[in-house]
């Protein structure tokens, strides 16, 4: 048996440095090597790592939780995600379970009407980068649907800022700040469950551990929807006609196809994993990735084009997976649809006749994936 296909490394660092460099260009590399031999190729990371793009691949990480633990991910590294439920493994579902109910699709309905006052304390005026626009539209919306918007939005925007920049930035820890926002929080939750409420912090600060999983969610939901949401105003602004044919599902489906902010997720393993023939050892990386699932020329007809109109017809299985799957699936789903659907629709109302003016729509991996930028547009 052949050893698992990997992209050019150096003698002692392996893949370090392409990583830290350009890692959507070793990804496409690896693709490229294990496109015809079962879609799983291998990086040294520091650790030995192993990334699967095929539906097989993808479900088998996402659905065998006690094989493919969180602990010692990624996710460990950033301290704004390393915790909650982002970062349990025993005991996972049950603590999903918990925080799940005002996370849900009805529950979504009680916060839209304080989310669409939100978008409209700020018109964009006639030109402006999309990028800039979506990252303060998405703190206002969260800070509604969280605290019915009673945080200070300077120490909102302060905390989670750093996570916007490029690496080590996001990895820094931050104890003065993390305390400040912790305090505030407490603060806030206690007026909660004195005062009553019917926000995402009044549900969440009911149990134990809930006001830290309000900061981690809320970290985990900022700029992945930021980037979404600068994406595909973007995109609707060169095609007035995909909002008129199909509606914004269609283009916020293919948004996230395209460029799904979590481009790699990753498990650590907590069991020796034979694969195909292959053995991968404990302990090892294992990662998948929506964003090579997403451009695979076996699984989609001109996987590179921003088409809407595939929405017509189902994704194939395990191929579509910007919010992942199985009991890990994004907690905030719903509440990302319900920014994006609200914010594209108050754009295309107080900004008419959008055009994409100038930018670079090009993805460049950080903690999420996010556009160079900026992405001017302009109306009227
Ligand atoms: C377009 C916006 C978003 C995208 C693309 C996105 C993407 C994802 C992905 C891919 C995962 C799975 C990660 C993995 O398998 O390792 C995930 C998990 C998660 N997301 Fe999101 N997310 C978005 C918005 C949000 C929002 C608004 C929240 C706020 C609640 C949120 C909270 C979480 C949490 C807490 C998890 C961990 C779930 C668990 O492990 O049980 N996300 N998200």
């Amino acid at each position: 048996m052949q050893p698992l296909p990997q992209p050019a490394a150096q003698p002692v660092s392996g893949h370090l440095q392409r990583w830290s460099g350009d890692p959507v260009a070793l990804l496409h590399e690896g693709a490229a090597l294990s496109q015809q031999t079962g879609k799983v190729f291998a990086l040294k990371l520091g650790l030995p790592a192993v990334v699967g793009f095929s539906p097989e691949w993808n479900r088998r990480l996402l659905t065998d939780l006690a094989t493919f633990r969180s602990a010692g991910s990624f996710s460990a590294v950033v301290p704004y995600l390393a915790g909650g439920v982002i970062l349990t493994d025993a005991g996972h579902g049950e603590r999903r379970g918990a925080v799940n109910p005002p996370f849900g699709r009805r529950s979504m309905e009680s916060l839209r009407e304080r989310i669409r006052a939100a978008l409209r304390q700020e018109q964009p005026p006639t030109t402006f980068d999309a990028l800039a626009w979506a990252d303060r539209a998405v703190l206002r919306m969260l800070n509604a649907a969280y605290f019915s918007s009673d945080l200070d939005a300077t120490l909102l925007h302060a905390f989670l800022a750093p996570l916007r920049s490029a690496f080590p930035v996001p990895a820094i820890p931050r104890p003065v700040l993390f305390a400040r926002m912790n305090r505030a929080l407490d603060a806030l939750a206690h007026r909660r469950l004195t005062g009553g409420g019917d926000d995402l912090l009044f549900h969440l600060a009911r149990w134990p551990g809930g006001v830290r999983e309000a900061r981690i969610s809320l970290a985990a939901g900022h700029d992945t929807t930021t980037h979404t949401l600068a994406w595909a105003a973007w995109h609707l602004a060169g095609h007035p006609e995909w909002f008129h044919q199909g509606g914004l599902k269609p283009v916020i489906r293919e948004t996230l196809r395209l460029y799904p902010p979590g481009w790699m997720g990753s498990r650590r393993l907590s069991r020796p994993l034979d694969w195909q023939g292959h053995t991968v050892p404990k302990g090892a990386l294992a990662l998948y990735s929506p964003y090579l699932s997403a451009r695979d020329p076996d699984l989609w007809d001109a996987p590179g084009a921003f088409r809407p109109e595939r929405w017509e017809r189902p994704p194939p299985a395990w191929a579509y997976l910007p919010f992942g799957g199985g009991e890990r699936l994004c907690l905030g789903m719903h509440l990302a649809n319900l920014m994006l659907e609200e914010a594209l629709t108050y754009l295309l109302e107080v900004a008419p006749g959008l055009r994409a003016l100038r930018g670079d729509p090009t993805p460049r991996p950080g903690v999420t994936l996010g556009p160079a930028g900026p992405l001017v547009v302009g109306s009227g």
